[in-house]
């Protein structure tokens, strides 16, 4: 029997694309680097499935290129601000992604970067390295306690919850703002206080952003935000760049509007090498690897092909965005 065609735009661990080629035959875009646009157009042609990655920009222009065969388009992401999914569900399209197994490696990555802000231990590593390291002093590379402070958590899902649990043992204060969480029990039980923006922008020390990008999230982080923040407050970011906007970022750390940040994610990424906010002593930036776990990334890609297979043979994805397409 004819296997369905996939197009599989990453490279993807050898086991995991043993069990996809068993079922499926496999157009596999084996390359470090995003399939160009062109390639990924032409190359989507006649697909019963997709497997993106959140590089991919899966929208109206590659679903007309795969054509009305296209059966399920499934991201080996959480988040899924690639894809159009309004588009997908106009087309009845299940479209997949891959929660619940980052959500730990993700908070504890969140976690230490806002450590590594808080006390400087990157700088601290540079300093060493430069040879500036001349003896114990008293005053040298002084940072920001952690336990006592006041952590601000924007975005209270399955992540901003477990970095407020490692806040909690951590005996911050925790706060959080999430129109959509509103008085959670998980937080009445972990101790953690449902307030709103201005408040926790106001009494955060560190400030912490786990909401996914939309329209209503876009620059949430701006100027003037910003400037509501304390002026030693620390800022990490591991949700997705475009949530903050980031010359009002630089120019906050620039003139110490804020004391830091520490960011995983960029818009664009990766920056381009000449980008202000690479100049700044006062930012830590990482290359998008919150998640990346050797257990966790392969449990993405676990999901992803679960989410293929179940979409390639007419079930119900297993975690389906846009579950309304099965109404
Ligand atoms: C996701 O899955 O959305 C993450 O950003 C990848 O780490």
């Amino acid at each position: 029997m004819k296997k369905p065609m996939v197009f599989v735009a990453r490279h993807i661990p050898p086991a995991k694309l043993a069990l996809l080629q068993e079922n499926c035959d496999v157009d596999l875009w084996d390359e470090e680097l995003p399939p160009p646009r062109d390639v990924l157009l032409a190359r989507s042609a006649g697909k019963d499935g997709i497997l993106s990655l959140l590089t991919d920009m899966i929208d109206a222009e590659v679903m007309d290129a795969a054509g009305s065969g296209l059966k399920v388009i499934s991201n080996c992401a959480v988040g899924y601000d690639n894809i159009d999914v309004g588009e997908a569900t106009a087309r009845s399209l299940p479209v997949g992604n891959t929660p619940g197994v980052l959500t730990d490696s993700t908070a504890d990555f969140a976690f230490g970067l806002l450590m590594a802000a808080g006390r400087r231990i990157v700088e601290g590593d540079q300093y060493v390295r430069a040879g500036s390291w001349k003896t114990w002093g008293l005053t040298t590379l002084l940072g920001e306690d952690i336990s006592g402070a006041t952590l601000g958590i924007i975005g209270f899902g399955r992540i901003g919850r477990r970095v407020a649990k490692r806040g909690r043992g951590f005996d911050m204060r925790v706060l959080y703002y999430d129109p959509l969480c509103q008085d959670d029990p998980y937080a009445m039980q972990i101790g953690a206080e449902c307030v709103d923006y201005e408040t926790l922008l106001r009494e955060s020390d560190f400030i912490t952003l786990h909401m996914a990008l939309n329209d209503e999230t876009y620059h949430m982080i701006n100027a003037e935000t910003l400037s509501k923040m304390k002026p030693d407050a620390i800022l990490v970011n591991t949700a997705r760049g475009a949530v903050v906007d980031q010359e009002a970022l630089y120019h906050a750390l620039k003139n110490r509007v804020i004391r830091a940040a520490a960011v995983d994610v960029t818009d664009p990424e990766p920056l381009p090498p000449d980008h202000p906010l690479l100049s700044l002593d006062n930012l830590i930036i990482t290359p998008h690897i919150a998640s990346a776990t050797v257990k966790t990334r392969n449990n993405m890609v676990q999901i992803a092909i679960d989410n293929l297979l179940a979409g390639l043979s007419g079930e119900k994805l297993p975690h389906c965005i846009n579950p309304e397409v099965y109404a």
